[in-house]
């Protein structure tokens, strides 16, 4: 063991900070997520480390501190990046844990650098942990580290929380590698996930395909293992206290002028990504205004679409076909100076997003499947005059907790478009009524409670 260890010890693909330049200089920024500001304060108390891909070719910058957490960077190389990266990653794991929206793709030649990546971040996470240390592993890129860190150090408490779906056994037996991979996970204490269903999908999966206890508790290699969902959440008093900002208020009204006053505002965020439904919003949206249902007088659509995965060809495909889209609603129904879809392709800073989010009557969040979705939980936080309405896919994990949102089935283009003139027309009083049990349940459980639910089961 190295002369200074970690107690704590974070393993995920992102860094909590981002390499930007700022006046001609390059320095690490804290990257925005709630992940990061969930973690920081636990980190704090201990001697902690995140050990991440570092985001840029070539050689890994040695480990560094920034505000207070200390850093270990990884370097990818450019075949690593390709074949573990956007190959098993992004196109095998991605797509089969998001319902097989897109065909997964399985290469053996892309399985082989996913083994080896993960073996040298558990190798790293072993020459770094403390004695009796806490490993915390998160998302699909590393689910074989829990056990390779098992086999190196078997003092260490790890845990494991998969931030996306976990999916049904129709789905998952696909996978070429599935014993691996379930075998991989079981080498954690605590294996999390956002919603009751991955969790039991998990343990059905696990008795089937390996040698795990047939029933009763879930013990493998004669150790219990706990699965269990652990909603995430995000940082409530954030954006609570950006929605009551005097500049950004501002911000949302200025927004409000400019997209034209007495407008109903739609709003959509997302990263460009085909589990977000983007395209079938717009569908149903097209819908409404070839019916006249709603008209360019009364209603606008802003969509802000974060990129995203950009090499990877379905993420090609896609931004082509939502552009494409776009372009033709507004060629149909946009008039000169008056637009039906303002299209954003980029990601925008907080407390602008918060500015929108004040401006917009409707949000609408339609993903084909997506883990939790924290766009629809940052809405309702903002929301502090308990209006506005939500339309939220019942394919996300918080639709699980969300109930009072004006819940939608993404397929079903008649459904989405009666929901989004609902949602458009939705009374003041119903509007509260929905809006007033939303923010109960967004700000009874933030992204806080989720890291210490989690270190307090892994802590046992
Ligand atoms: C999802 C995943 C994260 C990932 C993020 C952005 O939320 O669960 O692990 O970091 O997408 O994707 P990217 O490939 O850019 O890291």
């Amino acid at each position: 063991m190295p002369a200074s260890t970690s107690d704590i010890v974070i393993v995920s693909n992102r860094l909590p900070v981002n390499r930007v330049e700022r006046n001609g200089k390059k320095q690490w920024e804290t990257s925005p997520g709630g992940l990061v500001s969930a973690l920081t304060p636990i980190l704090r108390t201990k001697p902690s480390t995140w050990i991440g891909w570092s985001g840029i070719h070539g050689r890994a910058p040695r480990p560094f501190e920034h505000e207070g957490i200390l850093n270990y960077p990884v370097s990818l190389s450019p075949e690593e990046i390709e074949n573990f990266y956007e190959g098993f990653s992004n196109s095998t794991l991605w797509p089969l844990y998001h319902d097989a929206i897109r065909p997964p793709i399985y290469h053996r030649h892309w399985w082989r650098p996913y083994k080896a990546v993960n073996k040298r971040f558990a190798e790293i996470a072993a020459k770094i942990t403390a004695k009796n240390g806490l490993v915390w592993v998160h998302d699909y890129h590393f689910q074989l580290v829990p056990s390779m860190l098992r086999k190196l150090r078997p003092d260490v408490r790890i845990g494991f929380f998969l931030h996306i779906p976990f999916p049904p056994q129709e789905l998952f037996a696909q996978l070429p590698w599935r014993r691996q991979v379930l075998e991989g996970l079981l080498g954690a204490d605590v294996v999390g996930f956002q919603t009751r269903y991955g969790a039991q999908n998990f343990t059905r999966l696990c008795r089937r395909y390996t040698t795990c206890s047939p029933s009763g508790r879930l013990t493998y290699e004669g150790r219990p293992v706990i699965a269990k969902a652990f909603p995430i959440s995000i940082d409530v008093s954030r954006f609570e206290g950006l929605a009551s900002d005097f500049d950004v208020q501002t911000r949302a009204a200025n927004f409000k002028a400019k997209l034209g006053l007495g407008r109903r505002i739609l709003l959509g965020v997302d990263r460009l990504d085909y589990t977000k439904g983007i395209e079938i919003r717009f569908k149903a949206y097209r819908e409404l205004l070839k019916t006249k249902k709603v008209s360019l007088d009364d209603t606008v659509f802003v969509q802000v679409a974060v990129p995203s995965r950009e090499r990877v060809d379905e993420y090609i495909e896609l931004k082509n076909e939502v552009e494409r889209t776009v372009g033709a609603i507004d060629g149909e129904f946009g008039e000169i100076g008056k637009s039906a879809i303002h299209y954003l392709h980029r990601g925008l800073p907080v407390d602008e997003l918060v500015a929108l989010y004040l401006a917009a009557d409707v949000m609408v969040v339609t993903p084909f499947r997506d883990g939790m979705n924290l766009v629809a939980k940052e809405y309702v936080a903002c929301r502090h005059r308990n209006d506005g309405a939500l339309i939220l896919s019942e394919f996300t994990g918080s639709a699980e907790e969300l109930k009072q949102a004006l819940l939608v089935n993404p397929h079903d283009v008649d459904g989405m478009s009666d929901i989004l003139l609902e949602a458009i027309q939705l009374p003041a009083e119903e509007q509260k009524r929905r809006m007033k049990k939303l923010r109960r349940i967004v700000t009874g459980h933030t992204v806080f409670d989720w890291a210490n639910d989690f270190f307090e089961a892994l802590d046992k």
